[in-house]
């Protein structure tokens, strides 16, 4: 099957109604998804991107039903993961030979993934263009770390269609093609899961690419992803939709998650959350028990959050271990600019809040007032968990016209005072003095110190920063040196 997308463009993908894990059984999928490829024939006939590796045989029996397979002059590879160069190996075995245009760093993966180093590859760097005829050209953009180092974009000229691979896609799985046709609803909300889930720690790349496309003023008539919908209706929505959920995106809306043993923590979720209700009844509270709800939908609802309670009981003096899996996801996705607490019951010790309060402030939130409650909480105990919701729903407000109203109604006796079981942990100070020249990886928070230099890559110890060669990569997630900054400027952006 393919679809018309516009002038010689048809869509050649794959659609997978019935996927329901990705990266593993990281991401749930709840509406499918699609691998879009593209098939272009002006006066070149070329193929952007191919589909899953499970879909191959399909891909390439759809592909021959529409064109004689020698017929493809080039192949573009915008990004070497395999739900988009899965189908490479079998097409490759059809027409071995044909050039294959990619970033240099795409080579490394898509051999790493094929293990043919002897594919024709070309590489391509931003700005550089290729004449497929008919007045008509590609331009190529690179894009690192969205998704992968190797990711890049395709522009061609003429059509006017940016074909933009994960960027401004989502796992949405809908007959229909186009963004016009669909729900809206179901499609926005499939776009907000997959920035929050996939693209939230790059999200200073996604800024400075965004700035450096539109600096390109080119115009814009369509965004064909490589998954889910192609962008024609006012396509750059989701541009500038990128540009605002990159931007510390927060709305008026505080997450509860949790996880509870007996009972009794999620008892204190239910009293916080009635607490921030009691001053802000306008904020938008939502509560979570992890070991029950969908960890990607919690996830998008934290991305959505000015900040967090995060509660667990305490198990063996440490938090509940779904709740220290969630954390160290936390940690990665790298959210900036929110705040958070933690909360839990605990028997003979409260081992779990510290670490949770402890994890919090290390993954960069600004931490708040943690709470305990012995065992379980009694009326006196869920009264103060109460107190407590309302006291950082106030710190955390931010409209002027949330007010902290009288007792609750089904209380007949005036709230007491928040006993002392409360309590701060200090926050983990930087081990680097003030005076420190190390810089540090926005992306990935690689450090690099002058004093160890980076021997693998011939920087001798002692090299500052500003005679670190040009060809420098960060040796963890391999981008240059565009993307450090000073260790002691990054307060949290790199966090
Ligand atoms: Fe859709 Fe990064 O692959």
């Amino acid at each position: 099957m393919t679809i018309h997308v516009k002038n010689n463009i048809h869509w050649v993908g794959q659609r997978d109604w019935e996927v329901q894990d990705f990266h593993g059984t990281e991401y749930k999928m709840t509406k499918g998804t699609s691998y879009n490829s593209y098939l272009i024939r002006e006066e070149k006939t070329v193929l952007i991107d191919t589909v899953d590796h499970r879909f191959s045989h399909q891909f390439i029996q759809n592909l021959e039903m529409e064109i004689d397979l020698k017929e493809i002059d080039f192949v573009v590879v915008n990004h070497a993961e395999e739900d988009h160069s899965g189908a490479l190996s079998a097409l490759m075995e059809k027409i071995p030979g044909t050039p294959i245009y990619c970033t240099e760093a795409a080579i490394d993966s898509i051999v790493g993934h094929h293990h043919h180093p002897e594919w024709n590859f070309k590489t391509v760097k931003t700005g550089d263009t290729i004449d497929i005829g008919n007045g008509k050209q590609l331009i190529f953009i690179e894009a690192p770390m969205l998704h992968w180092p190797d990711s890049m974009m395709t522009y061609l000229t003429g059509d006017a269609v940016l074909f933009s691979n994960d960027a401004f896609g989502q796992h949405y799985c809908d007959e229909h093609l186009f963004n016009d046709e669909v729900d809206q609803n179901e499609l926005m909300e499939q776009c907000l899961r997959y920035y929050s889930n996939i693209l939230t720690p790059f999200s200073n790349l996604v800024t400075a690419k965004i700035k450096e496309v539109l600096s390109f003023n080119v115009p814009v008539d369509m965004i064909a992803t490589s998954h889910g919908i192609v962008w024609r209706d006012n396509p750059t929505q989701i541009v500038h939709q990128y540009l605002e959920w990159a931007d510390n995106y927060q709305e008026d809306r505080i997450t509860i998650f949790y996880d509870s043993m007996s009972n009794n923590t999620r008892m204190m979720a239910d009293a916080i959350a009635q607490g921030i209700h009691d001053f802000d009844p306008k904020v938008a509270v939502k509560v979570f028990n992890v070991s029950k709800h969908d960890k990607n939908e919690i996830l998008a609802n934290v991305f959505r959050s000015k900040g967090i309670f995060v509660g667990s009981s305490t198990m063996n003096n440490v938090m509940m271990p779904k709740i220290a899996g969630m954390l160290e996801e936390i940690t990665g996705l790298r959210f900036r600019g929110k705040k958070a607490a933690a909360f839990g019951s605990y028997g003979w010790n409260g081992g779990a809040v510290d670490r949770i309060h402890a994890r919090l402030t290390d993954a960069g939130f600004e931490t708040a007032l943690s709470l305990k409650t012995k065992w379980r909480p009694d009326g006196k105990a869920m009264r103060e968990c109460r107190e407590h919701g309302r006291q950082i729903a106030k710190q955390w407000a931010i409209h002027s016209e949330a007010t902290l109203p009288s007792a609750p109604t089904q209380s007949t006796t005036k709230p007491e005072p928040i006993a002392p079981i409360a309590e701060v942990v200090p926050a983990k100070q930087s081990s680097h003095p003030a005076d420190c020249q190390c810089m540090i990886c926005t992306v990935c928070n690689w450090i690099y110190d002058p004093a160890t230099g980076e021997p693998n890559q011939g920087v001798e110890p002692g090299t500052p920063w500003n005679e670190v060669p040009d060809y420098f990569l960060c040796p963890e997630c391999n981008l240059g040196k565009d993307v450090f900054i000073e260790h002691n400027k990054s307060n949290g952006e790199a966090a």
